[in-house]
């Protein structure tokens, strides 16, 4: 399964399952949705509890299943309409034709059906049955009216079918159905975001990881670094609005959801592409890459044979990448990061000041429980004279709470800059 699956979305989804044999399909419909992260209600009409009983979805879902309308003791528990404002989502997983034909006509019989006309929410149909059945005309009639209602169908898929015909009337796998659900919402928190989260609008380059610099064909100089904390400020920034991109030496991290990966794998390229995205527009730079600070003068265009007892290599020093965007004329606002073992407060200013950053990020790599490959941090942050604010403490906790501070961080600084 994707890594989008630690993204959890808490929304509400009504799963109504109608009659049909695909209703077997709709017990791992529920466990995929839940999967996702999503709460799930199961509504099932008399038809579907001739094909699986309500409790296969009680179990699954850890929530009562509701199959009447006119029940006294299930209204007493959660009520048709407290229902229908519930749900973010009603997925109708199989829609019978008989479901769709009264969908279609507005009728109200039972509790599917009164949802649908009780709910504001979004109503999916995935419809599952006989190829003759999904063809038929007074089918097609109804998705038409049901489409022009504003209801998203899902087309069945073609294939082999339980009553031995070949054609289009199978419900799509699980899988897909819920990887559809979870898309939906995933776009739709985006387009918010994108419209009311902090960094909303802006643009952010994020360098992570070490850098490799050749020796010979089969050698290189590296450092540990493991571009956790790029990574976790990369997926942070995506979540607050921005347009991330992510330039990354070789780890061996899964690229966050919804971010744009640039590999690399020496400073010199990390360089190039940080330079390419400053011309493509940029506003936030930030530099967690542990870049190594020099490279061999000249590379060995074949591996270098064992000779003597001691071996010369030359080293010539690297750009520093973060010092140089922050040099060029349409700068933007620069975020670097330091190690630092001692005097933390005196080297990090001195940074600051030498590489011209807006903001500085120090961690005591003295500590072994915080820094290089580890899930947590604790960070000192200290801002460019201009912005005249105290240095602030960051507890120590995961990578991606530390994140979402030194993203408030940022924000804060923008919004002093006039
Ligand atoms: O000088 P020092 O390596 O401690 O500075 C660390 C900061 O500078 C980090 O933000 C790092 O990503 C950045 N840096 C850089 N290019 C280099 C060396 C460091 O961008 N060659």
């Amino acid at each position: 399964m994707s890594s989008n699956v630690n993204i959890k979305l808490n929304k509400n989804i009504i799963l109504a399952v109608t009659g049909g044999i695909a209703a077997y399909k709709s017990a791992v419909l529920v466990r995929r949705l839940k999967d996702y992260g999503f709460n799930v209600r199961v509504v099932m009409t008399k038809g579907a509890q001739a094909f699986i009983t309500p409790l296969t979805f009680q179990a699954l879902s850890s929530n009562p299943v509701h199959t009447t309308l006119l029940d006294p003791e299930a209204e007493a528990g959660m009520g048709h309409i407290e229902l229908a404002r519930w749900a973010d989502l009603i997925l109708v997983a199989p829609a019978s034709c008989d479901v769709i034909a009264k969908f279609a006509q507005g009728l109200a019989d039972d509790l599917l059906t009164t949802l649908y006309l009780a709910t504001k929410a979004p109503v999916w149909i995935a419809p599952a049955m006989n190829q003759q059945m999904w063809a038929a005309k007074a089918t097609q009639r109804n998705l038409k009216t049901l489409t022009e209602d504003g209801m998203h169908i899902i087309i069945p898929d073609a294939g082999e079918q339980a009553c031995g015909d070949i054609g289009r009337g199978r419900m799509p796998e699980p899988e897909a159905l819920a990887e559809q659900v979870f898309e939906y919402f995933k776009t739709q928190e985006r387009a918010y975001t994108q419209q009311f989260g902090l960094l909303a609008g802006k643009k952010v380059t994020i360098t992570a990881g070490p850098t490799r610099e050749a020796i010979d064909p089969v050698r290189y100089i590296s450092n540990h670094s493991t571009g956790k904390m790029g990574f976790a400020l990369a997926s942070v920034c995506y979540a607050a609005g921005a347009d991330v991109t992510l330039i990354a030496g070789p780890v061996t991290l899964n690229t966050p959801y919804g971010v744009t990966r640039k590999n690399i794998v020496s400073a010199q390229q990390m360089l190039d592409e940080s330079m390419y995205m400053l011309n493509q527009g940029c506003d936030i730079f930030i530099a967690t890459a542990a870049v190594a600070d020099y490279r061999v003068a000249e590379i060995a265009p074949h591996k270098i044979k064992k000779t003597g007892d001691t071996l010369d290599i030359a080293l010539i020093k690297n750009p520093d990448i973060v010092a140089t965007i922050a040099q060029q004329e349409k700068r933007p606002f620069m975020v670097g990061f330091a190690a630092e073992t001692q005097n933390i407060e005196q080297y990090a200013n001195g940074k600051l000041i030498s590489k011209k950053l807006d903001m500085i990020a120090c961690n005591d790599v003295s500590r072994t429980d915080i820094g290089f490959g580890a899930d947590e941090n604790a960070m000192t942050v200290f801002f460019a004279k201009k912005y005249d604010f105290d240095q602030r403490q960051l507890e120590k906790a995961s990578k991606l709470k530390i994140g979402e501070q030194l993203v408030e961080a940022i924000v804060d600084a923008l919004n002093t800059k006039s």
